[in-house]
C-alpha cells in the first residue's frame, strides 16, 4: 500500500491497485487510476486485539421476516416473491427506459398497502416527481419523497426514520463527503452503494438503487456495484417498442433469469400478464420468413415471432443485421446452413428482427432462427399454427431442449396445433404433447428441417 492507506481505482473497471500506472493493470484503459485515501478514525493506527468468530448453524432461531409485497406482480414474481427487509437491490438500464417511472409505482403501490416508503430522488426535483406521480394517479400514495444527493444526509435521515424500503435514484447522484472524486465516479458510486448496503442491513431497511447502464451495457461504468447488492435486476426495453422487460440477473432470494413484462403507455407501466400474446403479432396469414419461436424466459414460457429476411447483396461485403438475438449465433447459424445443408449466404444479406422488443439469449432459438432463414429463401411459409424451437449445434445436429412440455403447453394455449422440435431420445415425442392433437415435427438433423420446411412436409398440421 502506498502511504496513509492511499490506494488507486481504476474508473472503468474498479480495479483497486497499490501502485499508480499510466495504463490500468486489469482491464488495460489508459489514464484511468486515480488516487482514493482511505479515512481512518483518529485513533485507529493501533490495530485492535482481534476478538474471534462465533459459528452459527444453519438454522435460524427467528423466523424469516416476511417479504414485503409491493403489489406489482410482476415486479415481486422478478424479486423472488416481494422484497427481502434489509436486502439492497440495483435496478439497471438505459437511461428514459423507464427505471424512475417503475420504481415509483411499486414505491406507491407498497405505500398504498401500509408500507413505510420513501422515495429519494437525486435527478428530479420534487415537483417534476409530483407532476409524473399526479398524472399516474399516484399522488394520493402515501410516499415520503425527497430530492437530496448528500449522502451523509441520506444516511442519516433513514438511520432516524427506519422505513421499510428506500429507493435511491440514482446511485450515479449520489455523492459522499468522504471522498474528493465527483459523483458518479466509480469511486463515489462504489463508496455510497457501499455505506447504504451496509446501512440497509443494520437498520432492516431494503434499499433499492437505481443504476443508469453505460454504452457498453455496464452499470455504473465498471460492475462496482452488482457483488455489493443482493440482487440486480434490469430493466430492458427497445427503443419505439412500448414493452418493457425486468429481468432478475443476480438474486440471492429467488430465482434469476426471470422475467417481468411491462407496457409503457401514458398512464406509466402496465403489467403484461401473458406476454405471448403481445409477442406474436397480429394472427393471419404467416409470411415467408416468419416464425414463432416457443422459448421459455425464467419459469415462464413465451412464444415471440422470430422474423428472417434474405436479400441480395447490394455490396460486395453483405450485410448481417440482428435485433433482438445475438450476432455471434447468428453467424453461427448462417455458417451451419451453409456448411451441412448447402444453403448459400455469402452474396446475400440477412435480417434478423426478434418482434415486440423482447431480447431472447436461449440457445433453444437456434431452430427458430434457422427456420425464419430457410423460410425466407425458400418462399415457403411455415405453417399457420406452428411453434419452432430447438438448439443446433455445429455438426448440424439438432439438440433437444429443456422443459419441452411446458412450451408446447405454452403453444396449445395459444391456439398452436403445430411444433418443429427436435425429437426426445428415448421417448416418442406425442407422449409430451398436450391432449387434444398436437402435430410434432421432430428433427434430429437441421438438413432435415430445411427439407421440411422448404417442401411444407409437417406432420398432422392444419
Ligand atoms: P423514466 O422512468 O424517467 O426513465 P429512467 O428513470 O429509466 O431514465 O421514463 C422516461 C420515459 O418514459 C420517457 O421517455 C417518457 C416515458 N413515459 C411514458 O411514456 N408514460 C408515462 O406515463 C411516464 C411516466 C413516462
Ligand atoms: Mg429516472
Amino acid at each position: 500500500m502506498a502511504r496513509d492507506g492511499a490506494h488507486y481505482v481504476c474508473q472503468s473497471c474498479g480495479g483497486v491497485h497499490a501502485k499508480w500506472a499510466g495504463q490500468c493493470p486489469s482491464c488495460g484503459a489508459w489514464n484511468s487510476l486515480v488516487e482514493e485515501k482511505q479515512s481512518r478514525p483518529p485513533g485507529a493506527l493501533k490495530p485492535a486485539k482481534a476478538r474471534g468468530v462465533i459459528f452459527e448453524t444453519l438454522q435460524s432461531e427467528t423466523p424469516e421476516p416476511a417479504r414485503i409485497l409491493t403489489g406489482i406482480g410482476e415486479f415481486d414474481r422478478v424479486c423472488g416473491g416481494g422484497v427481502v427487509p434489509g436486502s439492497a437491490i440495483l435496478l439497471g438500464g438505459d437511461p428514459g427506459v423507464g427505471k424512475s417511472t417503475l420504481l415509483l409505482q411499486a414505491a406507491a403501490s407498497a405505500a398504498r398497502r401500509g408500507a413505510r416508503i420513501a422515495y429519494v430522488s437525486g435527478e428530479e426535483a420534487v415537483e417534476q416527481i409530483r407532476s409524473r406521480a399526479s398524472r399516474m394517479g399516484l399522488a394520493d400514495a402515501p410516499v415520503n419523497l425527497a430530492a437530496a444527493t448528500a449522502l451523509r444526509d441520506i444516511v442519516a435521515t433513514l438511520k432516524r426514520e427506519r422505513f421499510d424500503i428506500v429507493v435511491i435514484d440514482s446511485i450515479q447522484t449520489l455523492w459522499s463527503d468522504a471522498h474528493e472524486a465527483g459523483p458518479g465516479s466509480v469511486t463515489q458510486v462504489r463508496a455510497c452503494a457501499g455505506e447504504l448496503v451496509r446501512l440497509a442491513k443494520s437498520v432492516g431497511t431494503a434499499v433499492i438503487l437505481v443504476g443508469h447502464v453505460t454504452k457498453d451495457g455496464q452499470i455504473a461504468g465498471p460492475r462496482v456495484v452488482e457483488h455489493m447488492v443482493d440482487a440486480v435486476l434490469s430493466f430492458e426495453g427497445e427503443r419505439g417498442y412500448p414493452f418493457r422487460i425486468l429481468r432478475g440477473n443476480k438474486n440471492r432470494f429467488g430465482a434469476t433469469d426471470e422475467i417481468g413484462v411491462f407496457e409503457m403507455g401514458d398512464q406509466g407501466l402496465g403489467e403484461v400478464a401473458n406476454p405471448s400474446a403481445l409477442f406474436l403479432g397480429e394472427g393471419g396469414a404467416r409470411a415467408p420468413g416468419s416464425a414463432v419461436f416457443a422459448g421459455i424466459e425464467g419459469t415462464r414460457p413465451v412464444l415471440v415471432e422470430v422474423q428472417a429476411l434474405v436479400a441480395p447483396s447490394a455490396y460486395g461485403t453483405p450485410r448481417r443485421a440482428v435485433v433482438g438475438w445475438d450476432t455471434g449465433r447468428l453467424a453461427m447459424v448462417l455458417a451451419v446452413l451453409e456448411a451441412r445443408c448447402g444453403l448459400g449466404f455469402g452474396d446475400r444479406d440477412v435480417y434478423l428482427n426478434v418482434a415486440g422488443g423482447l431480447r431472447i439469449s436461449e440457445p433453444a432459438a437456434d431452430l427458430a432462427a434457422a427456420a425464419a432463414l430457410v423460410s425466407s429463401v425458400s418462399e415457403t411459409p411455415l405453417p399457420q399454427n406452428c411453434v419452432v424451437f430447438g438448439e443446433i449445434s455445429l455438426s448440424g445436429d439438432v439438440r433437444p431442449v429443456s422443459r419441452f412440455e411446458g412450451r408446447l403447453r405454452e403453444a396449445a394455449k395459444l391456439g398452436f396445433d403445430h411444433a418443429l422440435c427436435p425429437v426426445l431420445p428415448g421417448r416418442k415425442g406425442a407422449e409430451a404433447v398436450p391432449s387434444g392433437g398436437f402435430g410434432l415435427t421432430g428433427v434430429s438433423r437441421l438438413g432435415e428441417a430445411v427439407a421440411r420446411i422448404s417442401e411444407s412436409r409437417f406432420e398432422g398440421s392444419s
